[in-house]
């Protein structure tokens, strides 16, 4: 008679059966434990880009794929956007719970009072090009600031783990907005604490000493909504590099460095810059947009359309359908024949086209979050090469958070897979003369 809540697994090789347990989330999908199958098989799994494996237990995000659900800590993607801020978003993660008025109060403080970087951040970045991709500066930026918080570096101790947490979030901003200033040879601003998260980084981007500016609202709600939509996304490449990374106990900072550096790629937060410079090449290249979407579909052209597909999500991607809404409202408020509209109209031809296609369809491929973000950036004034940035400040929180999560849980260990290997057998060296 089998156990309730196991899976037998026989090897016809030898007849031997081994019952697995299966792990009941709270929500989702039933997860097989597998950690005894060495053990008790000798057998290891083989799963390349974890299509079927989950790396950890988690209680921050939850995502429903097949039906387009996103929620952090239990709350629903579409009640953020609507109703909260960023700065609660980041409490709410980081802490479980939405903050009451008092701790929401506290929370800003800390947040705006570690935001100033340290002077002599200013020649890391005068040691780039001037050239430099802002992400690559990020990488590098951000894990510098390893070497400059060594008290509180025991990864241990839940303080030191908070600190971290805190100046992470904090510093985000300014070394995202430096990393552009530094592009365009504008001097740095430095953070002002009389604004808003969203406020200050647009402030900092865009304002010069030379005249007062303020944030336009309208501008300072998108960005807030984007830094919502973007803060947590579970077990993503970015958030599981920064989980890896930071199981060999290695510094938070750095930690968060190697997640920036995943998430540069184009199949995932690099996506959203190379969505605006594909409708830039068909704008450009008079072709119309039935071209485009036979590209996609032919295996011998590399070419796919960016901003659609998921890994998880076999459905529409909720922040796309936000995203879309609040890019059309914008737009709209810009007036007509805003020299946006041009791209956000295209993207909708796209999407319209590739889904009703048979290729699009049968592979569940729908807008993904970087589909429409890019045009809202870009009527931000945001250029190109920082929309992966803005990205990487939103994740900041979710990353650390899984960072923290994972130095919690009693049954981490350092992340080191195994492997199917398929090289030679043992060779004989020759010597150098005589191959
Ligand atoms: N255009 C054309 N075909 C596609 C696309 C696309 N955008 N995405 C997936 N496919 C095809 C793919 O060729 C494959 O076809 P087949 O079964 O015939 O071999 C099938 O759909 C499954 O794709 P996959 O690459 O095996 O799926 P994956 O889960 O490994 O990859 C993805 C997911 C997001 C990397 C992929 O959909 C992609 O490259 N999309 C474009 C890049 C993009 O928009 N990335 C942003 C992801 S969302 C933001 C984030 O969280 O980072």
């Amino acid at each position: 008679m089998l156990k309730k809540n196991t899976i037998t697994l026989k090897d016809n090789s030898t007849g031997k059966e081994i019952e697995l347990p299966i792990l009941r989330p709270s929500e989702g999908t039933p997860t097989i434990d597998v950690r005894s199958l060495y053990r008790e098989l000798g057998y290891f799994t083989y799963d390349p880009g974890f299509l079927s494996t989950a790396s950890c237990r988690s209680s921050i995000t939850f995502m429903d794929g097949e039906n387009g659900i996103l929620r952090y800590r239990g709350y629903s993607i579409e009640e953020l956007a609507a109703k909260s801020t960023f700065l609660e978003t980041c409490y709410l993660l980081m802490y479980g719970d939405l903050p009451n008025q008092d701790e929401l109060k506290e929370f800003d403080v800390i947040i705006t009072h570690h935001t100033i970087l340290h002077e002599a951040f200013k020649r890391f970045y005068s040691g780039f090009r001037r050239d430099a991709h802002p992400m690559a500066i990020m990488v590098g930026v951000v894990g510098a600031l390893s070497a400059f918080y060594q008290e509180e570096n025991d990864v241990h101790d839940p303080n030191c783990r908070l600190i971290s947490a805190h100046r992470l979030i904090s510093k985000m901003p300014t070394i995202a907005a430096w990393s552009y200033r530094y592009a365009h040879g504008l001097p740095f601003m430095y953070p002002k604490n009389s604004l808003d998260y969203s406020s200050n980084f647009l402030y900092m981007m865009f304002a010069t000493p030379a005249e007062d500016y303020t944030p336009d609202p309208v501008m300072v709600k998108a960005l807030d909504l984007l830094l919502i939509l973007h803060a947590d996304h579970e077990q993503n490449a970015s958030t599981s590099t920064v989980r890896l990374t930071g199981s060999s106990e290695a510094n938070p900072f750095a930690a968060v460095a190697a997640g920036i550096a995943s998430l540069w790629g184009p199949a995932h937060g690099g996506a959203n810059e190379a969505v605006i410079r594909m409708l830039m090449d068909i704008i450009e290249s008079g072709k119309d947009v039935q071209h485009y979407i036979d590209r996609a579909k032919d295996k011998t052209d590399r070419f796919r359309l960016m901003g659609f597909g998921h890994r998880v999500y076999k459905n529409y991607d909720p922040r796309a359908r936000i995203i879309r809404k609040v890019c059309h409202d914008l737009l709209k408020n810009l007036g007509a024949n805003n020299e946006y509209q041009q791209l956000f109209d295209l993207s909708v031809q796209l999407e319209e086209i590739a889904l009703k296609d048979e290729y699009f369809i049968s592979r569940n491929l729908y807008p993904n979050v970087d589909f429409y973000s890019g045009v809202i950036l870009l009527a931000m004034g945001i250029p190109l090469n920082m929309f992966t940035v803005i990205f990487a400040l939103a994740r900041t929180v979710g990353w650390i958070t899984h960072w923290d999560e994972m130095m919690q849980d009693p049954e981490s260990r350092i992340g080191r897979p195994r492997q199917l290997y398929s090289g030679e057998l043992t060779r004989k060296y020759v010597k150098l003369e005589k191959r």
